[in-house]
């Protein structure tokens, strides 16, 4: 829409969250809160966005980065004072102006599309975002004309007892012609309870200069909740998990249970794929069709391929192939890369190694800084050494190799394609200083055939 631009006002501190943190970038839902408004207003493409900001105005600045323009409110007077600070850049717009608070979260982007939508059609100054409450409390109170226009906002410290029982409320939430806005600006007093300049002021004011202004009701009152407490926080969280355990869901997931399952907003999941109970998926996950997480997985930022199945583990910043086993009770760190087919079982790490197809890490290990082949099999205890007290060494593990239990690989170490090892094997190192160690080629012991063949 290039006839749009949006203010999202953005200074105030959350004196109530008692926190070091600007309001605004507390998460809900794995994001920012402030992430969650700019997406819904960047979907309908306005030609601008702007951002009030205030307290901590440079953190909450860097934070947004090209998605906005950041306009900073020295002095909080009141939010009619916040968004004069935009007033220089909207002299000459003539279109639509979308005010909208950065500590809204739940707001849709069709909610506002449809709030522009109307000023537009009706050719009113402004379209108010109202809902009806049970407990108004708090907020502004919507009062109305005859012909349902509406006539003023009064905010709830300025309330007589007739308005105080009016339970429609203002979102905060406003489309205004450009031009019909700055006018009303110009004209906000600071007469009232909080002597703060209040935009709502400018919806009674518009009605004195004849023009008129309309309400539009959002029919999901928790669209709007407003987050001024970590309570509220929590509220919005629930609400917000619920909506993306839904819409999961409608893409053929199945969620056993939402209310214990932790789904961030840029997830991603397959068809026919199964979230288990009590599982976190974080950040930007990618999980395939067909694949069974949790009970008990802690996802973060992972790919996971289809028809694995994960369960209680955690997977971190990892890409994991399809038809992969990992759990129960296995740490998958940071960049690592599981292929098809493997299967890590009870008390494994796995960190910064790559795991190659159908092979196997099955109880009790350590695999750091690892290359493995595949279809090798590490036994039961294997650890790489990998750290000498000073640095990191790589061990580099071939395909089709067959490590007995507690086998230690000191690294650095190769060991070849093909070999075998027989139960306790210390691999590499030789007992030497290990950053004076050349890349170690290991040896296979005599009696490996042995264990072939008590295997076979
Ligand atoms: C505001 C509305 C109220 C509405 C409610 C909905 C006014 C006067 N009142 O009240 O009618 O029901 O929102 O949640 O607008 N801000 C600034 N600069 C300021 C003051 C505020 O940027 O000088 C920002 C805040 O960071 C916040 C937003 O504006 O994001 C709303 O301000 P807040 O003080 O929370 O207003 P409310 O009392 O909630
Ligand atoms: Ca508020």
């Amino acid at each position: 829409m290039r006839d749009l631009v949006a203010v999202i006002l953005a200074a105030g501190q959350g004196t109530r969250m008692y926190s070091g943190l600007p309001k605004v970038l507390h998460s809900v839902a794995g994001q920012p809160m402030i992430d969650h408004v700019l997406m819904a207003v960047r979907e309908l493409e306005p030609a601008r966005i702007y951002v009030v900001t205030g307290f901590m105005a440079d953190k909450v600045k860097e934070h947004c980065g090209r998605r906005a323009i950041c306009v900073e409110q020295k002095r909080r007077l009141g939010t009619a004072h916040a968004v004069r600070q935009v007033v220089p850049y909207l002299r000459d717009f003539r279109g639509n102006v979308l005010v909208t608070v950065g500590d809204a979260p739940l707001i849709r982007s069709e909610t506002l599309r449809e709030l522009v939508k109307r000023r537009k059609a009706h050719q009113v100054a402004a379209t108010v975002l109202t809902t009806e409450l049970d407990n108004p409390h708090g907020y502004g109170r919507v009062v109305r004309n005859r012909d349902g226009t509406v006539r003023k906002i009064v905010e709830e410290k300025d309330t007589n007892i007739y308005e105080a029982d009016i339970r429609e409320i203002n979102t905060g939430i406003y489309v205004f012609d450009c031009q019909r806005l700055l006018e009303a600006l110009r004209r906000v007093g600071n007469k009232n309870a909080q002597r703060e300049y209040y935009l709502t002021d400018t919806i009674e004011i518009l009605g004195r200069l004849n023009y008129e202004v309309e309400a539009m009701v959002a029919k999901d009152p928790t669209e709007i909740i407003g987050v001024n407490s970590r309570a509220d926080l929590a509220r919005a969280e629930a609400y917000l998990r619920q909506r993306i355990a839904a819409a999961v869901m409608e893409q053929g997931v199945t969620v056993i249970d939402p209310a214990t399952t932790y789904i961030d907003r840029q997830v991603r999941i397959g068809r026919d794929s199964v979230i288990q109970p009590f599982t976190i998926l974080e950040g930007r996950c990618e999980i395939g069709e067909g694949a069974r997480i949790g009970p008990h997985a802690h996802l973060i930022d992972s790919k996971v391929g289809s028809g694995s199945h994960l369960r209680f583990c955690c997977v971190d910043k990892a890409e994991i192939g399809a038809n992969v086993q990992i759990g129960p009770y296995a740490n998958i760190r940071p960049g690592c890369r599981v292929r098809d087919g493997v299967r890590i079982g009870t008390f494994v790490e796995v960190t910064r190694s790559e795991i190659g197809e159908q092979s196997d890490v099955l109880h009790l290990s350590y695999i750091g800084d690892a290359t493995v082949g595949s279809r090798t099999s590490i036994g039961t205890g294997s650890v790489t050494v990998n750290f000498d007290g000073r640095r990191k060494w790589p061990t580099r593990i071939g395909d089709d190799v067959f490590l007995g239990s507690k086998t230690s690989l000191v690294a650095p170490v190769e060991v070849p394609s093909g070999s075998r090892w027989r139960h306790n094997a210390v691999l590499g190192g030789n007992g030497a200083e290990c950053d004076a160690q050349p890349e170690a080629t290991a040896k296979p012991v005599k009696s490996a055939r042995r264990v072939r063949a008590k295997r076979s």
